[in-house]
């Protein structure tokens, strides 16, 4: 008796174990560029939009559009990168202009959302540059993961 109980129980945990196997495949990453901009999207409405606007525009001398920058479309995209984990408060003209706001450093977010925003930030707006991706962050925050 005490056998059937025992082999009963181990089939039935084993059909558990397999049927958990297969009912939740671990949910892979999109690492294609559209999915990128697109949790990127949702990211920039909470953290970026408030001073940057919907349309990427900015507030004239207070902050500096998204839309058509320079920067944002750089080949050199350290220096967004740096910006978005550091912030900034340098007075220095970005495109010729001066903005008076601070921008604080968003740190917090992880490596994987800054590339996500930034992405999307550099193909929005009338935008168009390639991605910034995981491995870029991840150099810039100099070995620190997050
Ligand atoms: C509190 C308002 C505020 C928030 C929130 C904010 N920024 Fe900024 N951002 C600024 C200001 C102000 C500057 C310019 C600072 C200066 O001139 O010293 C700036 C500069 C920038 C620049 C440089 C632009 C250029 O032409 O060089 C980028 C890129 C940028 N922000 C991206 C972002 C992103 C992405 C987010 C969200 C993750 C964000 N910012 C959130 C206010 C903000």
């Amino acid at each position: 008796m005490k056998k059937i109980i025992l082999v009963a129980s181990l089939f039935s945990f084993i059909c558990l174990f397999v049927i958990a196997q297969t009912k939740k495949p671990i949910k892979k990453q999109d690492d294609s560029p559209a999915a990128s901009i697109e949790r990127g999207r949702v990211i920039y409405q909470r953290e970026c939009l408030s001073c940057h606007q919907a349309d990427g525009g900015g507030v004239p001398h207070m902050n500096p559009p998204l839309a058509g920058s320079s920067d944002v479309v750089g080949i050199d995209k350290k220096k967004i990168i740096g910006i978005v984990l550091n912030g900034m408060t340098d007075r220095i003209p970005l495109d010729d202009e001066y903005y008076s706001n601070n921008m604080a450093s968003h740190s917090y977010l992880t490596n994987q959302q800054i590339a996500d925003v930034l992405t999307f930030a550099r193909n929005s707006f009338g935008n168009k540059a390639d991605v910034v991706t995981l491995a870029e962050v991840a150099a810039v925050r100099g070995g620190k993961k997050k």
